[in-house]
């Protein structure tokens, strides 16, 4: 169940991708601990490293019992890219340096014509890609879309450009830049990216639980899936996509007690990292996602959507669960 990428050996194929502000330290630990083979750190800006943002430093985050894991860095100046790039090399503990060349927000792909954008212009993204893959020792990943629109669906060019620049892995998240999140990945995008290459495809893009996995990987023959939407309150997935992988098991979703303890447990390693106020503004979103699917918990999703303190979304919770 094992793949390498460069000489890096990841122990499955299943990956927690990069998702700004919900993939920091404490739920990657979340995601490693429940059967993630790799976890990718969020997005963080070039410019933001090389001008010592505090905020984008403190997103660099991280703890040696989350490894293996990818730091991802964005932006599109070639000269800014690279020195962000030598700059993770040099200062972080992340063991792959991921390149984002899929973020469809208009800030990111309008704005700083860095993510998504990109994909319009491979020579640059063979530019970008070499460049780094020569300045910096750890293995260079990078993070795709299949194109920019349905007009020009081009991952399959840039991957091959990818791949010669020197990379060590492609992700494609097998949507358009103009689809956003909507609409179902194209799956044969993945696959014919895999048949282009020869360097590791992981394949993104509506991995839900075990059988959605499993088509993936047959459907592809990707190396590895990647899952954004399907961990948001559900770090749980990863052991239940590990067990159908390997012998078809299809184990019992958590009981509420687990989701209480999670749910919990996870606020207080938020407060650890980032201290009582952000952490209860990032449960916010948390909290609701745990509460997915189960019932009567309408009044209970609104009310943590707006908790002020650690003990209110405690109370709150244990109250419910009681
Ligand atoms: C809240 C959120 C934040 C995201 N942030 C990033 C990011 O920082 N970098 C990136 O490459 N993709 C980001 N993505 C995209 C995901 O990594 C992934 O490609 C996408 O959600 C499709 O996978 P899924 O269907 O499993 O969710 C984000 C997605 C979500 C939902």
């Amino acid at each position: 169940m094992s793949f390498k990428i460069g000489n890096l050996v990841i122990e499955n194929k299943i990956i927690l991708a990069p998702m700004a502000g919900v993939s920091n330290s404490p739920f990657r630990i979340l995601s490693r601990k429940y059967g993630a083979g790799l976890v990718f750190a969020e997005m963080v800006s070039d410019k933001g490293l090389l001008y010592n943002n505090e905020k984008t430093i403190k997103l660099l985050y991280m703890t040696d019992v989350e490894k293996p894991m990818a730091q991802q860095i964005f932006g599109s100046d070639l000269k800014t890219m690279v020195e962000a790039a030598v700059y993770i090399d040099k200062n972080s503990n992340a063991d792959i340096i991921d390149i984002n060349m899929g973020c469809p927000v208009p800030k990111v792909a309008i704005k700083a014509q860095a993510g998504s954008a990109l994909m319009k212009n491979p020579d640059l993204i063979y530019e970008i890609v070499s460049e780094i893959v020569k300045r910096v020792s750890k293995p260079v990943t990078v993070k795709i879309r299949s194109g920019w629109d349905h007009s020009s669906v081009n991952a399959v060019e840039v991957a091959k450009r990818i791949e010669a620049a020197g990379a060590a892995a492609i992700t494609v998240h097998a949507r358009t830049r103009s689809q956003g999140y909507s609409g179902l990945a194209d799956y044969d995008v993945i696959k014919a990216v895999k048949e282009a290459v020869k360097i590791p495809v992981i394949g993104n893009g509506d991995v839900i639980d075990g059988p959605s996995a499993k088509r993936m990987l047959e459907h592809t023959g990707c190396d590895a899936v990647m899952i954004g939407r399907g961990a948001l309150g559900n770090p749980w997935i990863f052991r239940e996509i590990d067990a159908y992988l390997k012998d078809g098991t299809i184990l019992d979703r958590p009981s509420h007690e687990e989701i209480r303890e999670m749910m919990v447990s996870h606020l207080d390693s938020l407060v650890e990292l980032k201290g009582e106020h952000i952490a209860v503004l990032e449960m916010r979103s948390h909290g609701p996602w745990y509460l997915k699917g189960i019932e009567h918990a309408t009044q209970l999703r609104k009310q943590l959507s707006q908790t002020k303190t650690r003990n209110e979304f405690v109370n709150l919770v244990n109250a419910f669960f009681k």
